[in-house]
């Protein structure tokens, strides 16, 4: 199962016939009608072909302190479709962070549901989900969280290692995509030698690599300058789209969550269109 990687699928010349169209800021989910996106944030995709990728129901989750119980998300409905580009934005505390990571299997919810391709998370456990999110999601944090005792390429291999693709097979890929980023020569260096942005870069394609159905960016650029967090936005978006995968989006910037397909905002612990 976790050797289920096609890397035919994916090599790296894959990306060097990327056309500008892929590129196009603005582009939609293609799948969906204008009225689609905007009728409401738990969306209108159950009906594609394809079904949706995530689907939440009534997701409740919250922290205990001090002995008490705070509710941060109090009931968030939510259907994602496969290849949608979603931007999560609502204020500082308001439950991003803490719903990116039920997203992700880090954390399950004191209530509710998140099935992932029909099969909910809860479910699996612990050790068949921390499988199941080295499989399929690939995390983008702030601070980039590269590991700085290994190379750029070495991070990059490191998702590849852990679903067992040894480096011998993977250094291909992971050389290509970091061609990709411009980062090709880079591929020995070590991430505190490295920009900021190069670093979110390396992150990225780290990413990526793996080919994981969805991607969670946590504010990937607020840590950048804003010319170099557009390119790396611009980087994200294309090769997201290329590679047809799903990314949810935390952010602080109306400019960055412009570029989304859609733009859910949390307010009171529930969802709404921003
Ligand atoms: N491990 C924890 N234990 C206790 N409370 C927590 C924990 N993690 C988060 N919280 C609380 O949950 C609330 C939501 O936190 P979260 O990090 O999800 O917010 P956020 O929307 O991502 O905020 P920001 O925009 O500042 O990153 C905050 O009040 C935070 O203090
Ligand atoms: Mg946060």
């Amino acid at each position: 199962m976790l050797n289920d990687i096609n890397y035919e699928l994916y090599p790296p010349r894959h990306f060097k016939s990327l056309s500008p169209e892929n590129t196009a800021k603005s582009r939609k989910h293609p799948a969906m009608s204008t009225s689609q996106q905007t009728l409401s944030p738990h969306g209108n995709l159950a009906t594609l072909a394809t079904g949706p990728l995530l689907q939440l129901d009534g997701v409740r989750c919250g922290y205990r302190e001090a002995g008490e119980w705070r509710e941060i998300l109090r009931g968030v409905d939510l259907i994602v479709g496969v290849g949608e580009q979603l931007a999560l934005v609502g204020l500082s505390g308001s439950g991003k962070s803490t719903l990116l990571h039920l997203l992700g299997g880090l954390d399950v919810p004191s209530a509710g549901t998140i099935a992932f391709d029909g099969a909910d998370l809860a479910g699996l456990g612990e050790p068949a989900r921390s499988l199941w999110r080295r499989r399929h999601v690939g995390f983008i944090y702030q601070f980039f969280n590269l590991i700085p005792t290994l190379s750029v390429l070495e991070n990059v291999l490191l998702p590849l290692e852990l679903n067992g693709i040894g480096e011998r097979a993977g250094r291909e890929t992971a050389l290509g995509l970091l061609a990709e980023v411009g980062l090709a020569d880079r591929a020995g260096s070590y991430p505190d030698r490295l920009s900021g942005g190069e670093q979110q870069r390396v992150a990225i394609v780290r990413a990526l690599v793996h080919q994981p159905q969805l991607v969670l960016a946590d504010e990937p650029t607020g840590n950048l300058d804003f010319a170099t967090g557009e390119k790396v936005l611009d980087l994200l978006d294309r090769l997201v789209r290329a590679l047809g995968r799903t990314l949810i989006l935390v952010t602080h910037s109306p400019e960055v969550a412009r570029r989304a397909d859609r733009v859910i905002r949390l307010v009171d612990g529930r969802l709404s269109l921003a």
